[in-house]
């Protein structure tokens, strides 16, 4: 016989990451995103090591808004690839405590020093 009172939730509104799952997912993520930017920061690199005119050119494309605004994001991104991979780091040698927590308040820690390097990093751009 099937049981009636089965339990049921399907309202997804109710259902929602932790912090600490939002935070371990976007370290992944900035980690293949670094990934994929160094192919292109080592061609800007080589462009413009090439030859004065190459400089000029790698030169000109860091005035282009679009390209200021990927250096923008590739940064920001290590920014917070760093922060949290300390934190991990911190975890695994047990400088943090492992409890959840703790684990809740060092993502808001790192989140936040995150966005102050990104910040910083816009204005190093602009
Ligand atoms: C070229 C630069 C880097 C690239 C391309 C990179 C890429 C990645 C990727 C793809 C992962 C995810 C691995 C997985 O979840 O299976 C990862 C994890 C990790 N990264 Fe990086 N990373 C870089 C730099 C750094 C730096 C500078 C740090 C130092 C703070 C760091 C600390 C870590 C740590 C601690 C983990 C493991 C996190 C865990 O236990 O889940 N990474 N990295």
């Amino acid at each position: 016989m099937v049981k009636k009172k089965r339990p049921i939730n399907l309202d997804l509104s109710t259902i929602h990451f932790p912090l600490t799952a939002i935070a371990s997912i976007l370290h992944r993520i900035s980690g293949v995103i670094i990934f994929l930017s160094i192919g292109v920061i080592l061609w800007l690199l080589d462009l413009s090591l090439s030859s004065p005119k190459g400089f000029l050119r790698a030169s000109l494309m860091m005035d282009n808004f679009v390209f200021k605004f990927f250096m923008w994001g590739v940064l920001s991104t290590l920014s917070y690839h760093i922060v949290s991979g300390i934190r991990h780091m911190m975890m695994d040698f047990n400088l943090l405590g492992v409890t959840l927590q703790v684990g809740k308040f060092s993502a808001q820690i790192s989140f936040f020093i995150a966005m102050v390097l990104s910040i910083l990093s816009g204005v190093l751009i602009w």
